[in-house]
């Protein structure tokens, strides 16, 4: 069975010690790593790239234009960076600099009004955190592994496969996994698909905040549903199918043809399709929609999942036309 090494845990332990030694990066000097400040140029007065994040803050309406003179000029005396400037004055928290700087840089992030309202959020949030870190850790891997020829001796070409993110109970983080995943995968720019599957507990529409008045649910049993794909406003290639109306008859839903017909579609029609489960003490549900999806992830949650619950879990999925590409530990 295919391992992530068990030190990428997702989790949040450290997390404020990490976010402290960013906020003093980008408060003091060059900062290797994804704020993207080495690329600055040198530090002189009044650069076109300090101008930008001067012109950024005041379009979110951190900075007011007056400051933004007095930022100039302080930067100017000082010769530090505009960014520093800011916060030395007062103007500006570390947080809006990142902010601004992840503009700059087109790197998807989470303004601080938004945050508040989707906290599960963290790699979108707060994206320079170790959670992110181990977010876009474990999406580099899952890229490598999704995209593996068939095992030796099989012929074909690569198949196109969604990932299932499947574990032994609820609470296990498997919903929190999805949608840091697939944020991680669309900040790549490819368009992502996040899929709510958890027909019976459906949470999907709640970590990002948006209705779910139709979705899933309603496409598997017939019915036309328009703009059931909703797009996530704050990271332009994320797109959610939330679960809809919960519906009786969940595990007959995703049995039904239809499923992998629908999977097969929207395969054609984006890059990464990630699929939230419900989780496998409840039934069959999770392993269907696996064989569905072709590939399964499982996220174990650490001091809670049982060794013999998650041997069950992969020896059923092994069983399984679906690929086990991984298991996750989370920790938190
Ligand atoms: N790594 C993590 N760090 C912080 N909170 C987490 C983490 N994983 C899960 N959680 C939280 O634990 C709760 C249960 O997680 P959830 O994803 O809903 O589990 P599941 O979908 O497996 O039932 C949620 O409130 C979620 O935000
Ligand atoms: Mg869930």
């Amino acid at each position: 069975m295919a391992k992530f090494n068990d030190s990428v845990a997702v989790a949040d332990r450290s997390d404020e010690a990490v976010r402290g030694g960013v906020h003093a990066e980008a408060a003091s000097g060059p900062s290797p790593g994804a704020n993207g400040t080495r690329h600055e140029p040198p530090r002189s007065s009044g650069s076109l790239h300090d101008r930008a994040i001067g012109d950024i803050l005041r379009e979110v309406g951190k900075l007011k234009a007056e400051q933004v003179d007095e930022v100039l000029a302080h930067q100017r005396s000082h010769g530090v960076r505009f960014g520093e400037s800011a916060i030395a004055l007062g103007y500006a928290s570390s947080d809006d600099v990142l902010f601004a700087l992840a503009q700059q840089f087109h790197y998807p992030y989470a303004p601080q009004e938004q945050a508040n309202a989707c906290p599960e959020l963290v790699a979108l949030n707060r994206p320079f955190s170790h959670q992110a870190e181990a977010f876009r850790a474990i999406r580099s891997q899952l890229i490598m592994r999704m995209a593996a020829p068939p095992a030796t001796g099989a012929t074909g070409a690569t198949l196109r496969r969604a990932l299932a993110v499947v574990s032994p109970d609820t609470g296990d983080g498997k919903t929190f996994f999805s949608a840091n995943l697939a944020v991680a995968l669309a900040q790549l720019g490819e368009r992502t698909l996040l899929v709510d599957a958890d027909l019976r507990g459906p949470r999907l529409h709640e970590v990002f905040g948006m209705p779910n008045n139709a979705g899933l649910s309603g496409i598997l049993s017939g019915r036309s549903e328009a703009q059931v794909i909703q797009q996530v406003a704050a990271v332009p290639s994320l797109y959610v199918l939330p679960v809809g109306v919960t519906p009786p008859n969940p595990l007959e839903l995703v049995e039904r043809p239809a499923f992998g017909l629908l999977m097969r579609e929207l395969l054609a029609r984006f890059d990464h399709v990630v699929v939230d489960t419900p989780a496998a003490i409840y039934g069959a549900d999770s392993y269907v929609i696996a064989a569905r999806c072709g590939a399964a992830l499982v996220v174990a949650r650490r001091h809670a999942s049982r060794i013999g619950a998650l041997r069950e879990l992969s020896a059923v999925l092994s069983e399984s036309p679906a690929r086990l590409v991984g298991v996750v530990l989370n920790e938190f």
